[in-house]
């Protein structure tokens, strides 16, 4: 299965300078999580979202700093189908990686994140990569399942994910890709 689906989206999604902001004076070998306010996304993004009933929910801007991982992880307390739409830049050498766990069963190591929500973290040993994939493009990645990011590069890599909902429902995997279908990259 795959986990992502790159996109080619002819209109500007978000002003990058505005996301950039919030990063004033951040140290670049540290990992953060910034809430981004969701005026920095373009009204040609929100019509087209708001065209198939669907919404920007809350927005977050990950930074990993150079030749860092993420740890393994899964966005929401157990396993599901849900999706975030990512924009990333910086390093040139990263991959989003996904995978399974070696083991059938796992303790489940719960973290709160800073938007209120928790995360199921993983030790390295105890998932088997599964995936790789290096985002050049808006791209719907799915984070139900376990991931992680690796930079490999000597340059930070930020990704701005975008978390939407259909109607009151988190949107999932599959129904985002029908959503972007039109801009899907190998599509036309
Ligand atoms: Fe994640």
């Amino acid at each position: 299965m795959k986990f992502y689906q790159p996109l080619d989206i002819p209109f500007e999604c978000f002003n990058k300078d505005s996301v950039m902001q919030i990063t004033e004076n951040f140290d670049p070998l540290k990992f953060y999580i910034w809430k981004v306010d969701l005026s920095v996304f373009s009204d040609e993004l929100n019509t087209f979202l708001e065209s198939a009933g669907c919404k920007i929910f809350y927005s977050e801007l990950f930074h990993t700093p150079a030749g860092r991982n993420l740890v393994w992880h899964i966005d929401t307390d157990t396993p599901s189908e849900i999706m975030r739409l990512n924009f990333v830049w910086g390093s040139r050498k990263h991959f989003m990686q996904w995978g399974t766990p070696v083991k059938k069963q796992y303790d489940p190591n719960v973290f709160p994140t800073v938007t209120g929500t928790v995360s199921i973290n993983f030790k390295e040993h105890e998932i088997k990569t599964v995936e790789s994939y290096c985002i050049n493009s808006p791209t719907i990645v799915h984070v139900g399942v376990p991931h992680r990011v690796v930079n490999y590069d000597n340059a930070s890599r930020f990704c701005l994910s975008v978390n939407i909902h259909a109607g009151d429902e988190k949107l999932m995997f599959n129904r985002a890709k029908e959503l972007f279908s039109e801009y899907m990259l190998g599509s036309k």
